[in-house]
């Protein structure tokens, strides 16, 4: 390592969406070139809640790539109503690495998720007898008299009034809460966080980003929203510390231009094509590269029992923008982040995979 290179393992991502059809053949390649393995959402349109359905899906993942691609995509299950226990039990040994939690009604595709995780009993205990994750989207979206919660407050309702009681009343579940966005929830994982029981993933964008700049920008509307300035100072500080249950899971979650550029704008930012170079600016940023090896390519496979990459990246300092759309071959544009005109308006990447 030098101050303006960087040789880390091929990094993991814990947490990213693929879609089906078209948009899947245009972004899963691009996330198999740069990552080593993923944590592959189930919020498709059905959901994936079987054995059969992940195999199905992963089958499709693994047909988009090109040959001699080693990429691995780990199967997870969404927490539905549908979603059966026995599934649980032998999803383990069948290349399905967690269950997913979406709090109905707050994100793309969260119509099948259960208002507060708690009704969840019977399946929550046999994760927690299986020793199945559970990946939380930590937000209280619809309060216990059904009011809508300020979307801005979802994710500090849920620490202060969910995970607690979640957390006592299954003592052994593991957990992994995503995308941390509030200073409340970085508290609470730097208190609480555990190796091998309670994790949580970081995205590019929360630590790149302040409410103040993105509330006018569709490319950077997300769930969890992107909040204030301090509240990003505090994940940042988080990272900075290099702790071993922390991890990169991108979110990457990417919608066609016309769900993007409509109004209100699709909640998901599409940001695989550069997600390991912003990760590594804001390390640089902090003066923690030598944190960043185990915060992109060893923390994720820990937690979910899988080797990290024999493989290698570097990256280099080098200044470069995004100019072009990802385009489906049924011609559809997909934007990134960080985009040149449709990002924060012309940004620059400071750092680039050497190939
Ligand atoms: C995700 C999506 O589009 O599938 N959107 C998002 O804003 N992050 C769903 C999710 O992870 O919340
Ligand atoms: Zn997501």
């Amino acid at each position: 390592m030098s101050n303006d290179s960087i040789t880390i393992k091929k990094p993991f991502d814990a947490h990213v969406h693929f879609r089906r059809g078209a948009m899947l053949r245009a972004v899963a390649p691009i996330s198999a070139q740069k990552f080593s393995a993923a944590i592959v959402m189930p919020n498709t349109d059905p959901p994936i809640e079987t054995i059969e359905q992940a195999a199905e899906y992963k089958k499709e993942i693994l047909a988009a790539f090109p040959a001699g691609n080693t990429f691995n995509p780990l199967m997870t299950f969404y927490l539905t109503k549908n979603l059966k226990p026995e599934e649980i039990e032998k999803g383990l040994s069948n290349g399905v690495y967690a269950v997913k939690y979406y709090p109905y009604g707050a994100t793309t595709n969260s119509q099948w998720g259960f208002r507060d995780i708690l009704e969840a009993k019977e399946l929550l205990s046999e994760m927690e007898r299986a020793g199945m994750p559970l990946l939380l989207h930590g937000e209280v979206h619809v309060d216990e008299s059904e009011n809508e919660v300020d979307p801005y407050q979802g994710e500090k309702q849920f620490i202060e009034s969910v995970f607690p009681r979640l957390l006592e009343q299954y003592s052994d579940l593991k957990i992994s809460l995503e995308h941390l966005s509030t200073k409340i929830a970085a508290e609470f994982l730097e208190k609480n966080g555990e190796t091998g029981k309670l994790v949580a993933t970081v995205t590019p964008h929360h630590l790149l980003y302040a409410r103040e700049d993105v509330e006018d920008k569709p490319l950077l509307r997300c769930k969890p929203l992107i909040k204030s300035a301090s509240d990003r100072e505090k994940v940042r500080g988080l990272v900075a510390e290099g702790l071993p249950f922390l991890s990169a899971g991108t979110d990457s979650a990417p919608h066609p231009e016309s769900k993007k550029f409509a109004s209100p704008a699709a909640f998901g930012v599409f940001n695989s094509p550069v997600a390991i170079e912003l990760y590594t600016q804001v390390f640089d940023e902090l003066n923690a590269l030598d944190k960043l090896e185990e915060f992109l390519s060893i923390n994720g496979p820990r937690f979910f029992g899988i080797e990290p990459s024999k493989e290698t990246i570097t990256l280099v300092k080098n200044d470069w923008q995004v100019t072009e759309p990802v385009v489906t071959d049924e011609g559809v544009n997909v934007w990134p982040i960080a985009h040149k005109e449709h990002g924060l308006g012309n940004e620059t990447i400071h750092w680039q995979i050497a190939i």
